[in-house]
């Protein structure tokens, strides 16, 4: 009977090195176990999701697992309660939390989730110390702050997903609007992930040509409104809890983007050192985005109104941390 099982010293007599990646995600609700999905459709990495639930993220690997035998991918995927099955990630996503119930804005979460996104992200890296951290959380520019205050890592390895769902949002309503694929669409938002968040409009454009062309003011101001609400609509429609297709391809986007070392620029909560005249804050911004983490961040133009808009969004973003940090 022929032997298959190849032992591990005719692995190292080949020389293979085998690290495949390995992306931990804390939380496995709808957006981790969304997540976790798309990375093992894509054999982007091996997964191991925790979550607080005894026996919820066990089951959900187990389905996953199942799912790649029948789309003959490889990644695998293991659940567990435990961080110790989490060490030697490359990357740390936290979607721990709770998530909002129709009539809370994101910031009502900051108490109940700082404590949690504190501990997790203390935790993972307690098991995987070069990892870097992607923040999904809400509300997320403070918990991404929070993530890198507690593990002291360098800025750019630590970022928030938001941006990237932001845009996807306006970039479909424009695509609906405009009848047109949402493939050639580029849209622009930046700031905090909240009301005061900033569609860019003279940055939006169909395939070069700037929408600003294609759509008269007022429709514009109305696809924005639609974006800057466009979390609360979904929660308002679910009643059970908020988006979670869209943040989790997202997240992907971000993920392979680092994996795969592909320097997109996409907005991402990133840590600003004097960019746009802001400091000491986790705010949405153009980042280029490779095996580093945030490895560079893009200034556009702003005028001045788009200027004091950004500020404005900063200013409720630090609000909320100091709050957080007075709670401790
Ligand atoms: P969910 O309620 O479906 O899942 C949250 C999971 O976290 C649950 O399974 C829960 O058991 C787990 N959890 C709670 N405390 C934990 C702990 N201490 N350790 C480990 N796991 C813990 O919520 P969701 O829809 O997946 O959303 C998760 C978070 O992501 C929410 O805060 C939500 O607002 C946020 N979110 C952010 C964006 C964004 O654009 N940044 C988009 C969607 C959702
Ligand atoms: C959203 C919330 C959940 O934008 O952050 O969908």
């Amino acid at each position: 009977m022929p032997n298959l099982a190849g032992s591990t010293s005719q692995l190292r007599d080949f020389g293979i090195a085998c690290q495949a990646h390995q992306v931990a995600i804390i939380g496995a609700g709808n957006v981790g176990r969304t997540l976790a999905q798309r990375i093992l459709a894509q054999n982007l990495a091996d997964v191991v999701l925790l979550d607080i639930v005894p026996g919820l993220p066990q089951g959900i690997a187990l389905d996953l697992m199942a799912a790649q035998s029948v789309e003959e991918n490889h990644s695998k995927i293991i659940g567990t309660n435990t961080y110790e099955d989490t060490a030697g990630s490359g990357i740390v996503v936290i979607t721990a939390g709770l998530a909002r119930k129709p009539g809370m804005s994101r910031d009502d979460l900051l108490h109940l989730n700082a404590s949690i996104v504190v501990e997790a992200a203390r935790q993972a890296q307690q098991y995987s110390p070069q990892a870097l951290f992607l923040v999904i959380t809400n509300p997320l520019d403070v918990m991404t702050y929070l993530t890198w205050q507690v593990t002291g890592l360098e800025p750019q390895r630590v970022m928030g997903m938001a941006g990237v769902l932001d845009a996807s949002r306006l970039q479909a309503f424009i695509a609906g609007y405009l009848g047109v694929c949402p493939r050639d669409i580029s849209t622009l938002v930046l700031g905090g992930h909240g009301d005061l968040m900033l569609p860019l409009p003279r940055y939006c454009t169909v395939r070069g040509v700037p929408i600003t062309e294609l759509i008269e003011p007022a429709i514009i101001e109305q696809l924005v409104e639609r974006t800057r609400n466009g979390g609360a609509e979904i929660v308002q429609l679910l009643q059970t809890g908020g988006a979670y297709y869209a943040p989790a391809a997202s997240a992907c986007t971000m993920i392979a983007s680092i994996l795969n070392n592909q320097s997109r620029l996409l907005p991402a909560a990133a840590y600003l050192q004097g960019e746009y005249g802001l400091r000491d804050i986790f705010l949405g911004v153009p980042c280029r985005l490779g095996c580093r983490g945030v490895e560079n961040i893009l200034e556009v133009q702003l005028t001045e109104s788009e200027i004091e808009a950004l500020h404005r969004s900063a200013a409720s973003v630090r609000q909320n941390l100091e709050q957080a940090q007075q709670s401790g």
